[in-house]
């Protein structure tokens, strides 16, 4: 049997673990075409899938959830099931994460147990324990764990008492922050309404090759860390030594900043203003000067750039570009597009609405998700 883990067949964490993985790269790759000629989207090259360097451990992040494996069954932590969606079966041994994070779960799971402390229950409305995030600077061993609770003061010491816990672990890696994230929010998302640091710092620290990012508890980074490597760097190849270049969909400004020393100026939309800010302190702390960062909807922020770019980088979302986008790039006919997707569906969609002003030059699948059903691509488009 291949090297899956103890709740492989339920846990909806990774869908193809059973399988090789040279095997399951095929299998996306093969999938991606067969969307593109469904939707007979014409393209010059279709390059070979780019697998990730590490395929077992690759994660940096993880988000788990307090619960059962069954009705009145005990306490666990981890992923919830593939069918069974609010089931949450106990990944203490999962592939796709390393030795640490398993470390960090069943020393919490197994700690709140004994306590027989209660966990959430969104329907009722009652209980305490909510999710654990734990997040690895894959290029710097640094690793942050933050626990979300119910918004109450009730369980204060024993928080106290699991984050000692916590930094007494024997873990490969160094812990330099334990975060408590707290929420009276109904939905079944991690956020924090407030966060008390009970160890270290309020984030972490990972590197994109040379560049440093300071990664704060709820900022988008990519979760494999090496494959983006991999990414960017299909991307960078793209680019001639040019005067500007459009970052757009820019989270914490990783493609941008990567950009910024290839061409004399970059312009970088993103949304999320906390990813913004934490984008302008990584651009301030790899010393560069020649990006500025617009915090907005790239639907209007766009049309606002008055300096015609040479390079437009879009890394949008997986529902893809919005129909005024898609509208305002076939009135402008930019020169270089590279279009990295993360829904192939969408990037289909998206490619026949500008296929009468762009032509597909090239397509490349990159594996950023081993043994999960997510592919990303970059692809590269010029002006008809
Ligand atoms: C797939 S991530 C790409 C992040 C970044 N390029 C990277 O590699 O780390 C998409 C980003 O788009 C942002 N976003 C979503 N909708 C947006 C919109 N309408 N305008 C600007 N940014 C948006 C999200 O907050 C997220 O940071």
């Amino acid at each position: 049997m291949k090297n899956i883990c103890s709740v492989f067949e339920n846990c909806g964490g990774c869908t193809t673990l059973n399988h090789e993985y040279e095997e399951t790269i095929k299998i996306k790759e093969e999938k991606i075409r067969t969307i593109l000629e469904e939707n007979k989207i014409e393209y010059d090259v279709f390059n070979e899938i780019i697998a990730s360097p590490e395929f077992y451990g690759y994660r940096n992040k993880m988000e788990y959830t307090f619960g059962n494996e069954i009705k009145d069954g005990p306490l666990t932590l981890g992923m919830k099931g593939r069918k069974r969606k609010y089931d949450v079966f106990y990944t203490k041994d999962c592939k796709i994460v390393s030795d640490d994070f398993n470390k960090i779960v069943e020393y919490t799971c197994e700690f709140f147990r004994k306590l027989n402390i209660s966990f959430r229950n969104y329907r009722r409305g009652d209980g305490y324990l909510r999710h654990l995030s734990v997040r690895r600077g894959i290029n710097t061993g640094e690793i942050l764990v933050n626990i979300g609770t119910h918004k109450t003061n009730e369980y204060d010491e024993i928080i106290k008492e699991w984050s000692q816990g916590i930094m007494k672990l024997e873990v490969s890696e160094k812990i330099v922050s334990v975060l408590h994230s707290k929420t009276d929010s109904k939905s079944n998302v991690m956020k924090a309404d407030e966060l008390t640091v009970l160890y270290g710092n309020e984030y972490f620290n990972d590197k994109i090759f040379d560049l440093s990012f300071k990664i704060s508890p709820f900022s988008f980074f990519q979760t494999n860390t090496k494959g983006a490597e991999l990414l960017y760097k299909k991307v960078l190849d793209y680019l001639d030594e040019g005067n500007v270049a459009y970052d757009l969909f820019s989270g914490t400004g990783t493609i941008g900043l990567l950009m910024s020393r290839k061409v004399k100026k970059v312009y970088s939309v993103e949304i999320v203003e906390e990813a913004v800010k934490a984008a302008e302190f990584n651009a301030a702390q790899n010393s560069v000067q020649n990006i500025e960062f617009i915090c907005g909807d790239v639907k209007d922020e766009l049309p606002k750039i008055t300096e015609n770019p040479d390079f437009v980088v879009f890394d949008p979302p997986r529902a893809g570009l919005h129909k005024n986008i898609i509208k305002f790039l076939k009135e402008q006919k930019y020169e270089n597009i590279i279009y990295v997707s993360c829904n192939p569906v969408s990037f289909a969609e998206n490619m026949k609405e500008l296929s009468d002003s762009y032509r597909l030059k090239e397509i490349t699948p990159v594996d950023m998700f081993p043994f999960n059903d997510h592919t990303e691509t970059v692809a590269y488009l010029v002006k008809k």
